[in-house]
């Protein structure tokens, strides 16, 4: 398995495409294929195979975590409320998510920590449910009007250089002497904290990315640190919008 990961994502790095079939010497495990570091920073982590899709997060949500973690990620779910699990951080706080990258999240939702009843989901869900869950517990706090007002500056101060869409094909990108990158790319995302991506938008890149400490508010720079994030994801009209929870009841615990 290891093996077979490590040899994906070569695949990946060097074609930007996971070449699984043709990827060669499945028996020589000692063979040491390393992924580029970026990817191995915290074990056991791939990285989206395709842009996380917020609808699917939601659902995921609604039927495996809200037992605890609550419909709306206020930590008030039934087993938490019955004693029989202890209360988590509130998913859909600001302050829960800031400083932790996705890849973070996604590393802890595979692992699990048993020993506090968080369960591990790496063999219960597939990989493309728990990235969605992952993105989509970690933007639970985006509402829609910070989104709206995101998208606001975005096309305002972002979209000249990025591009409407974030892909880096802005009318002013063809001026810059560096590729001016693209933010919906799942690998570089999934490494950048909503924090991170705050001081990079207050303290600009070098001369090729101007700092808008000055120009925008501390609100308008972390509503546009939403809708970058938001631009990388599927079905983004399902953020931070909860569904109710599947109406089957649990397994029974505790009664
Ligand atoms: C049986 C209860 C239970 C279920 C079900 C559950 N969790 Fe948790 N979860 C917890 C508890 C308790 C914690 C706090 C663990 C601790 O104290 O460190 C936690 C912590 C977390 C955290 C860490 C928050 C942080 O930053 O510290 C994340 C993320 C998380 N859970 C996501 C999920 C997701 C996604 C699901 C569904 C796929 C899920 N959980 C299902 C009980 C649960
Ligand atoms: C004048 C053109 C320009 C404008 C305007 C601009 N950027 Fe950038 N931005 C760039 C360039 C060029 C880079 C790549 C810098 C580098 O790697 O050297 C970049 C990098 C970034 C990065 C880091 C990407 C990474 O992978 O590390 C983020 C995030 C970002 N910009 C967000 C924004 C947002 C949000 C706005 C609007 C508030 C904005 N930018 C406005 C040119 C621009």
């Amino acid at each position: 398995m290891r093996a077979f990961l490590a040899c994906g994502l070569r695949g990946a790095a060097l074609a930007g495409l996971l070449l699984l079939a043709a990827c060669g010497q499945p028996d020589e495990p000692s063979a040491l294929v390393m992924p580029t570091p970026r990817f191995t920073s915290i074990p056991d982590v791939g990285y989206p195979l395709e842009a996380p899709d917020m609808a699917l997060g939601a659902r995921v949500f609604a039927d495996k975590c809200t037992p605890c973690h609550g419909e709306r990620g206020l930590a008030d779910g039934p087993m938490v409320r019955a004693g029989a699990a202890p209360t988590p951080p509130k998913l859909a706080e600001m302050e829960t998510s800031w400083d932790k990258t996705p890849q973070e999240r996604f590393a802890f939702i595979a692992a699990g920590k048993i020993e506090r009843v968080m369960p591990p989901w790496k063999d219960a869900l597939p990989e493309a449910e728990r990235w969605a869950v992952t993105y989509f517990t970690y933007t639970l706090h985006y509402t829609p009007e910070r989104l709206a007002e995101g998208r606001a500056v975005w096309e305002a101060e972002c979209a000249d250089c990025h591009g409407q869409g974030g892909r880096g094909d802005g009318p002013k990108a063809a001026d810059i002497n560096r590729p001016v990158g693209d933010l919906t790319d799942p690998v570089e995302m999934m490494t950048l904290s909503d924090k991170a991506l705050y001081n990079i938008i207050t303290e600009g890149v070098g001369d090729s990315m101007p700092a808008f400490l000055e120009n925008l508010t501390d609100n308008q720079r972390r509503a546009v640190v939403a809708y970058t994030r938001a631009l990388g994801l599927v079905s983004p009209d399902a953020i931070g919008r909860p569904l109710p929870p599947d109406p089957t009841p649990a397994p029974a615990t505790t009664k």
